[in-house]
């Protein structure tokens, strides 16, 4: 194909076509629009996570199979938004309906451990390199829990993050993920930027941003937090600003980092793990991290979060002075058992959750690694995921439009800005106009893409060649009708 340079944006055609593929997304799911108008009367903004709306509304959808979703007024698309890049398995994978139809009639929920559990564990340790490994329900919670155990082993309160980073939402971390520009700071040295209210300032000050790929600039704000750092959390490609992957080199200086600062190195492998390749980022980029989090792909649908790592580390949740013999004292606390340093006696570190192991989410967790997500899945879901992002550079490039197609293993995006994005300053470049149109021109014509240029799509073991050609064809009559 021939390469075109970058020709300048008719901006006018593509107001044309943004509110016309806008009135086409309307005509087609007056029932989505009706359920918004009677949630919005139940619930703030009409769903149950500020991440499930847009404008003008969301689509609720209805049924789910495959590489296929279908919205409550019929209408099918192929799917490659997944569930935010829960869904490496595919909508109701077979096998994961399988173990879900075995198990719920035998008990949802016991609050009691299950043998499950342990396999799972197993598996992830295999997988990950890990000596321990503990289940929580989400992202979230694996992200909180990994850093109080980091606490609780340095004896340090800060969290380093980078900007652009979103790791679940809990206040330690829900802090400069796409701040505004006015607010953001010094490029080598961010500002701490809460992103909801409602945080408490103090919270805050635990909160140490640093700029993605830019180890000059980590290493200096380590040395101005000297012995004060806990964990160094990083998602090793920034996967909530589009794709961003970490230059070459950088993850192994992030790891010498944290050793020589006495961190802990975390990585949140939320999005990345079990997805880029069977042992995550960690197998994907040979850089080991003191803990790592999962949640999303691990589950093939169901809520799960999990987090490991080092023995030496997840110890904690025992005991802080590494002595064995003290795990059943105390009660889940530890509290009172034996002089400590921790206001109020505390001797291990609190890890908890009723819903925890739930012998639904460990049966579907089981499934979807030992039977879906095995070694021998990942050559194809590469494949594909090498097509569809040459598909659509060889479109960008042909029609002159300005921005990039980048995956990173079987999640991918175009980037709709002609530099690439390396960290969190960059990515505020992006078209979001055109992004929009190009949203809508999709969803309209039955290719489904996260809706927003934060999020990139995810392919499953369920998706065909003829589904990741679908999509290319439906970019390419986009560009032509953009550039004709
Ligand atoms: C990298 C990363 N970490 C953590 C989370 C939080 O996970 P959850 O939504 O399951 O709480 C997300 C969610 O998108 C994420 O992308």
């Amino acid at each position: 194909m021939t390469v075109t340079r970058e020709r300048a944006l008719d901006r006018d055609r593509l107001r044309r076509i943004g509110e016309r593929e806008e009135a086409a997304y309307r005509a087609r799911t007056p029932r989505s629009a009706a359920l918004l108008e009677r949630a919005r009367r139940a619930m703030p903004l009409g769903v149950a996570s500020s991440f499930q709306t847009y404008d003008p509304y969301p689509l609720f959808m209805a049924d789910a199979h495959g590489s296929r979703i279908t919205d409550v007024d019929g209408n099918e698309y192929v799917d490659f938004d997944m569930a935010f890049g829960v869904l490496a398995a595919g909508h109701s994978h077979p096998a994961v309906a399988a173990a879900l139809q075995r198990r719920a009639p035998n008990g949802t929920c016991y609050t009691f451990p299950v043998e499950d559990s342990i396999a799972l564990a197993e598996e992830i340790k295999l997988r990950f390199g890990a000596d321990l490994v503990r289940f929580s329900n989400s992202g979230t919670e694996a992200t909180m829990d990994a850093i109080r155990v980091a606490r609780g082993y340095t004896g340090r309160e800060k969290v380093l993050k980078f900007e652009g980073g979103y790791h679940g939402h809990h206040d330690d971390v829900l802090v400069s993920i796409q701040p505004p520009r006015e607010a953001m700071g010094e490029p080598d040295a961010p500002n701490s930027v809460p992103a909801s209210a409602g945080i408490p300032l103090s919270r805050l000050a635990e909160t140490v941003v640093a700029p993605f790929n830019q180890p000059d600039a980590l290493e200096a704000i380590l040395e101005t937090h000297r012995d004060q750092v806990a964990a160094i959390l990083i998602e090793p490609v920034q996967f909530n600003i589009g794709v961003v992957p970490p230059l070459p080199g950088y993850l192994e200086r992030v790891r010498e980092l944290a050793t020589e600062h006495g961190a802990v190195l975390i990585f949140d492998e939320v999005k990345t793990g079990v997805v880029l390749a069977y042992g995550g980022a960690y197998e994907y980029f040979g850089v080991k991290p003191d803990l790592f989090c999962l949640a999303k792909s691990i589950g093939g649908g169901v809520p799960i979060g999990a987090f490991g790592g080092r023995a030496e580390v997840m110890r904690v949740i025992e005991t802080l002075d590494g002595s064995p013999g003290a795990a059943r004292a105390g009660g889940a606390f530890g509290t009172g058992t034996e002089a400590t340093t921790i206001p109020g006696g505390a001797t291990r570190v609190a890890h908890l959750g009723t819903f925890n192991g739930n012998p639904l989410s460990m049966a579907a967790g089981l499934a979807t690694l030992t039977e879906v997500l095995t070694r021998d899945a990942y050559p194809e879901l590469h494949r594909l995921a090498e097509r569809l992002t040459s598909g659509c550079q060889a479109i960008l490039d042909e029609f002159g439009l300005p921005g990039y197609a980048i995956n990173v293993g079987p999640k991918g995006c175009v980037m709709f800005t002609p530099e690439r994005v390396t960290s969190y300053r960059d990515f505020i470049g992006l078209d979001s106009e055109l992004w929009t149109a190009f949203f809508f021109y999709l969803v309209n014509r039955g290719i489904l893409l996260p809706p927003g240029p934060d999020d990139q799509w995810t392919l499953s073991v369920q998706h065909t060649e003829a589904d990741v050609d679908r999509h290319i064809e439906t970019f390419a009559s986009f560009a032509k009708e953009l550039s004709s």
